[in-house]
């Protein structure tokens, strides 16, 4: 992997090669320095955001403030990775492309996000036709969009049957045709999902969409098992941190309730010679 940001090029390379794509989504700067540090190609600052951080019972009530305000804490700390910022639900339209021009460019100029992704199929071409023609790579999302909730009746396997799946591969080479750099596939069968990903010369990154996808997309919060309550179908938990951070917590509560926290060596003394608040980190 280049030893600087991956690039949209980089990630079409990949593809040729057959060498995987990783892509994982983050709000938050400290996650980001962690996520930039393994080589992990993508941080998708994803609408997701108003679900698992927010509390909200899905995408639409996302804005485009609270997407740009993540974005900036998240392209602080991402040096290597691909910084891809959602637009969140309403911020574009093919009826509007000046304000999905503007609602881009925020992502980018205000963001520092270096590529942002929409949700839609054919209808979405004049979106990206536009925002492509004004610098800003684009990445494509199609099969379940959450954004188009009720439209779809709920959060269902999109792409069943030959109709649909055939609507859905046209979908994917119009969004390619328009410039996409990349294409989300979301929750559609597997065997749909490698016929997409056969078909365009871009890179696919499923969830929900099975192996043969170019790429993978994950929520942070599920993988890393911050949510107790839910666990998606195609989600994977690499991590239970719920009960640890539970167990740090109780730790702490309990150690400040027999005062056995602070510690000296966690206090000040008059006569320090130290002035530093700081101290050095044992294990960085
Ligand atoms: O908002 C999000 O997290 C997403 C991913 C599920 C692809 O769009």
């Amino acid at each position: 992997m280049p030893d600087r940001r991956i690039s949209i090029h980089d990630l079409r390379r990949m593809k040729q090669r057959g060498d995987k794509i990783t892509m994982v989504t983050c709000y938050d700067h400290a996650t980001a320095q962690i996520i930039d540090s393994v080589g992990i190609e993508m941080i998708l600052i994803g609408d997701s955001l108003g679900m698992v951080m927010l509390g909200h019972d899905s995408t639409l009530q996302v804005t485009l403030d609270m997407l740009v305000h993540h974005t900036k804490a998240v392209s602080r700390a991402a040096h290597r990775a691909l910084v891809v910022m959602d637009l969140p639900f309403g911020t574009y339209s093919a009826a509007d492309l000046p304000l999905s021009l503007a609602s881009a460019r925020r992502a980018i100029a205000e963001g520092g996000a270096q590529a942002v992704k929409i949700e839609g199929g054919r209808r979405m071409a004049p979106v990206i036709g536009t925002l492509v023609a004004s610098g800003i790579p684009v990445m494509g999302h199609i099969g379940l969009t959450p954004q188009s909730i009720h439209m779809i009746g709920g959060y269902r396997v999109q792409g069943r049957g030959t109709e649909a799946g055939d609507r859905l591969v046209k979908a994917a080479l119009k969004l390619e045709e328009a410039g996409a750099f990349a294409v989300v596939l979301e929750c559609v069968p597997a065997a749909l999902a490698r016929r997409i990903s056969t078909e365009l010369t871009v890179p696919t990154i499923g969830i929900g969409a099975g192996p043969c996808c170019d790429g993978q997309v994950q929520v942070l919060h599920d993988m890393l098992g911050l949510v107790d309550d839910f666990q998606p179908r195609h989600a994977k938990r690499y991590a239970h941190l719920a009960p640890l951070i539970r167990e740090a917590l109780e730790g702490y509560r309990g150690e400040v309730r027999s005062g056995t926290f602070p510690a000296p060596e966690h206090a000040f003394d008059m006569d320090d010679l130290l002035e530093d608040t700081e101290r050095p980190v044992p294990n960085p």
